[in-house]
């Protein structure tokens, strides 16, 4: 490789951090030039891992701010929410903010929770990679949405991919489960009860089909189920019930190169995904397989551009060819560079460190 790929991504993250601390999702893609939680929790982690903790810090301060500034509405949908009233879009936190910290114009799927509860992960790996005492003002937001999500959790909204509104997403579950241990390693226990019974209604979900769905009442399987070991920690990586949910993406989505979402996707014609592919790295990683691992890293590795960029996904064992022109229409090429891309590369590369020592 010429290019020093892990520099150049560690680069890229920070050259895409606003001077608010925001980092963009990706700066040649229109609907992209906003900061999603979900994205920006990932690229914080990296940063951490790469030694920049002053990026991470200054997106933590970003995301706090943006918080507490919409307590008044996060309080009163929690209330909303405890008198079992109906839950309106106009009731839930935004998904993706300007730099500013403000929702962007155009209408977008707004209802996602799982960008919550990777923000709340984030921050409890920034504390525990850092050891430092977290401010005030960051213990304030992570309790409004701690709060948020043991509220909200059983709810259905649209998942990771910002689709299937209706459905209530496993992966979703994981991260919310994972933001409110996150929540629980911060500052104390709260909402253990919640916590518990999230994991069981995902486990028995689990024991019915023997492997982890989409969405509950499904049974086709989706890339982000990766996280429910990995680093959500809801089911070990050896687990019998992960075991299987991984040969399953294995089977159905991944057909040796990158890794795609799911079967049916559409989105750019459903190409392979980097940061999925990385994904699927750092779980063989943890789980001990390096040899996959390494595989996984070098997919990533051999999709960069001649400047070191990775996309969002590539055009390749496409399942559906007319949805990518139609795609490419609509919103131009495939987002280029993606910070998240980067962000999942630096920490595969960091969790195949452990091999080499
Ligand atoms: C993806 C989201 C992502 C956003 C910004 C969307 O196309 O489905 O998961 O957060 O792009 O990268």
């Amino acid at each position: 490789m010429a290019i020093d790929l892990y520099r150049r991504s560690v680069e890229i993250i920070l050259e895409n951090q606003s001077e608010t601390g925001a980092y963009i999702a990706s700066p040649n893609f229109p609907t992209y030039e906003y900061c999603w939680f979900r994205d920006g929790a990932f690229s914080a982690h990296a940063m951490n891992l790469a030694g920049e903790n002053e990026s991470a810090v200054r997106f933590h301060h970003w995301v706090a701010n943006a918080i507490n500034r919409r307590k008044t509405l996060i309080q009163n949908t929690i209330a909303k929410a405890g008198r079992g009233e109906p839950i309106r879009p106009e009731d839930a936190l935004n998904t993706r903010y300007t730099v500013e910290g403000e929702p962007a114009e155009e209408e977008w799927p707004n209802f996602q929770l799982d960008g919550f509860g990777t923000w709340l992960w984030a921050l409890a790996e920034h504390q525990a990679h850092t050891q430092t005492q977290l401010p005030a003002d960051w213990l304030e937001a992570a309790g409004l949405i701690a709060d948020y999500l043991a509220s909200l959790w059983a709810l259905p909204c649209y998942d990771c991919w910002e689709e299937f509104p209706d459905q209530v997403h496993t992966h979703t579950l994981a991260s919310i489960y994972a933001g409110l241990d996150a929540h629980r390693r911060i500052t104390g226990p709260k909402h253990e009860r919640i916590r518990s019974e999230i994991s069981r209604f995902i486990m028995d979900e689990g024991h019915k089909l023997g492997y982890l769905p989409k969405f509950i009442g499904s049974d086709i399987i989706d890339a982000s189920l990766i996280g429910l070991s990995v680093p959500y920690r809801v089911v070990p990586v050896d687990h019998p019930i992960m075991l299987a949910t991984i040969e399953k993406i294995e089977t159905d989505i991944h057909s040796g190169g990158g890794l795609r979402r799911y079967s049916t996707d559409t989105y750019y014609g459903g190409g392979e995904w980097i940061l999925l592919t990385a994904w699927l790295g750092w779980y063989y990683a943890e789980k001990g397989d390096r040899e996959r691992a390494l595989a996984a890293l070098k997919w990533v590795e051999s999709q960069a551009d001649v400047h070191g960029n990775l996309p969002e996904q590539v055009p390749s064992a496409l399942t559906d060819s007319v949805h990518f022109e139609a795609w490419r229409e609509r919103w131009g090429e495939i987002a280029i560079p993606l910070l998240w891309s980067h962000a999942k590369y630096i920490i595969l590369v960091h969790a195949l460190g452990q091999f080499s020592q």
